[in-house]
């Protein structure tokens, strides 16, 4: 585990993404933020906003796959069809907020509207939870935030 690459899940939330309506730039993002960093992506998907999916897909990663790290993209603002943290909170076996405030505080020197993500992070057994926001910008911005400090997280949870 020290050396080996972290392997990690994405999955793209979103309605039109998943109708082919809409081309997913944000999980494009998230793969070419994270391989630079050496991670390995074993999976990426994109799923309709529905909560349902997205619980068994973040489950399925987790107890099938067994990654490391599990980043999801989108349905975390007020919309009625965003889902994704009660989604991730569902696959919860513990709560780990502080990744989510440390977004959330970096964030907000950019953007108010920061606040208006309800994003999550939570550990499944020894896989971690991130969700991002929707865009390719806050996805990036998110990951500055935290990135350098995940790996470290993942070591201890493994
Ligand atoms: N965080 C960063 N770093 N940069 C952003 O541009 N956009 C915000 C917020 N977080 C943003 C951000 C906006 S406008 C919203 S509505 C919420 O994330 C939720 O986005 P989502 O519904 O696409 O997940």
């Amino acid at each position: 585990i020290s050396t080996r690459k972290l392997h990690a899940g994405i999955i793209t939330a979103s309605d039109k993404g998943s109708k082919g309506e809409r081309e997913d730039e944000s999980g494009p993002a998230i793969r070419s933020i994270i391989e630079k960093q050496g991670y390995e992506v074993v999976s990426q998907v994109v799923l309709s906003d529905d909560a349902e999916g997205l619980y068994r897909e973040m489950v399925r990663l987790a107890d099938e796959e067994d990654v490391d790290v599990v980043f999801t993209t989108g349905g975390t603002g007020f919309s009625p069809r965003d889902n994704t943290p009660e989604a991730t909170m569902r696959a919860a076996t513990r709560n780990a907020p502080g990744i989510a405030e440390a977004m959330r505080y970096y964030s907000l020197q950019i953007t108010p509207r920061a606040m208006l993500s309800r994003a999550a992070s939570v550990i499944r057994n020894r896989t971690l939870i991130v969700n991002l926001p929707g865009s390719p910008k806050a996805v990036k911005e998110c990951l500055e935030a935290v990135l350098d400090t995940l790996a470290h997280g993942i070591r201890i949870l493994r």
